[in-house]
């Protein structure tokens, strides 16, 4: 960050040109999501010093048990958000249904939803390992000034307007992408600002990293289990680095700056992978994406896919375009042990 003290609301502004929608909302709603990270980032920093550690005893939507920590993000980002009236619409990991955010008399004007998962890889944060928090923007299609419609999130990763994610680690950084490029953000927070401090982030084309959970290895499909094996022979630049956070927001962003390959597969055990496409899958995939990398379900371009509900999951296998293309070929050599 020395010599380069550029804000993100500078950059929001120097760069609103490139916003091909109405710039004035977006940076209205950067400004609500820096200030909620802000927030977000002061709690997570105080965990074991402030009652937040540990689990509430209820489960979410999904059933998974949720943190302290999951509940109070998913409170701040929504205050936030809802109290700034940015958006008509928000889904969240941690909520059953889409929330109708009201405004004026019939309904709301804005024109943007959110999706977020508030805090990812929850389970971290009572030992002290980076969390983070992913974020998606789309416009919604129903009509301006009306309720939103379950249609509105059900839209494929393409049509996403924006995409960040905040990681809550030995520093919180903010990266972010607009469909013009990734940029990551540092937050001072002496001062409480995120200053520009990674421009245009690139995935390497090639990478030596795979993370990916090995305990579940007997469970995953033939071509997943065959790609491992590759990883692991000793070849060329291999045998590759296997690293695994166990947070999706921490795992991509190492693979992203380093190079890397980010695998969550179906298993015996989930037929459909663990994460989930709304919220973690299409915004990580958008920014793999402008990042120069690529993002599958093992077969189909993550962003391609049609959702049909909020909370589906899907398998996925993101980083660094010439081994998400490896996995991809194994997958589909072993195609008939795919799950
Ligand atoms: P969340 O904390 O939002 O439920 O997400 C956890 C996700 C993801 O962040 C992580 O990569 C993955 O779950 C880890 O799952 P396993 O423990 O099954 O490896
Ligand atoms: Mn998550
Ligand atoms: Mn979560």
């Amino acid at each position: 960050m020395e010599g380069n003290n550029k804000t993100l609301g500078e950059f929001i502004i120097e760069n609103q040109k490139e916003f091909k929608y109405s710039s004035g909302e977006l940076s209205r709603l950067f400004n609500s999501i820096k200030l909620a990270a802000k927030v977000v980032s002061h709690k997570v920093n105080k965990a074991g010093l402030v009652d937040i550690v540990g689990g509430v005893g209820e489960k979410n939507v999904q059933g998974e048990d949720q943190q302290k920590l999951d509940v109070y993000a998913n409170q701040v980002f929504i205050e936030t958000i809802i109290n700034r009236q940015i958006v008509c619409g928000i889904t969240s990991e941690e909520n059953d249904d889409f929330i109708t955010v009201q405004g004026g008399d019939n309904g709301n004007n804005n024109k943007y939803i959110l999706l977020m998962d508030p805090l990812d890889g929850s389970s971290n944060i009572d030992v002290n390992v980076s969390v983070g928090t992913i974020f998606s923007v789309y416009r919604r299609i129903s009509p301006v000034g009306t309720p939103v419609i379950l249609e509105d999130f059900l839209q494929p990763g393409i049509n996403q307007v924006a995409a960040g994610y905040v990681i809550y680690g030995t520093s919180t950084m903010l990266v972010y992408t607009t469909g013009h490029g990734v940029n990551g953000f540092t937050l001072n927070p002496a001062i409480g600002s995120f200053y520009l401090s990674h421009p245009k982030i690139k995935f390497p084309v090639d990478g030596s990293i795979y993370s990916v959970n090995e305990g579940n290895y007997v469970r995953f499909p033939q071509g997943v289990k065959d790609y491992i094996k590759y990883c692991q022979q000793e070849e060329g630049d291999r045998p590759y680095t296997s690293r695994y956070i166990g947070s999706l927001v921490s795992d991509m962003h190492r693979n992203m700056l380093k190079g890397g390959i980010y695998m969550y597969p179906t298993s015996t055990k989930s037929r459909s992978g663990k994460l989930r496409l709304l919220y973690e899958c299409n915004p990580m995939a958008f920014i793999t994406e402008q990042a120069g990398g690529k993002a599958s379900d093992g077969v189909t371009r993550i962003m391609e896919i049609e959702p049909t509900s909020l909370h589906e999951r899907v398998p996925f296998y993101s980083g660094s375009i010439n081994m998400v293309e490896k996995v991809e070929e194994f997958i589909s050599k072993a195609q008939f042990s795919k799950y």
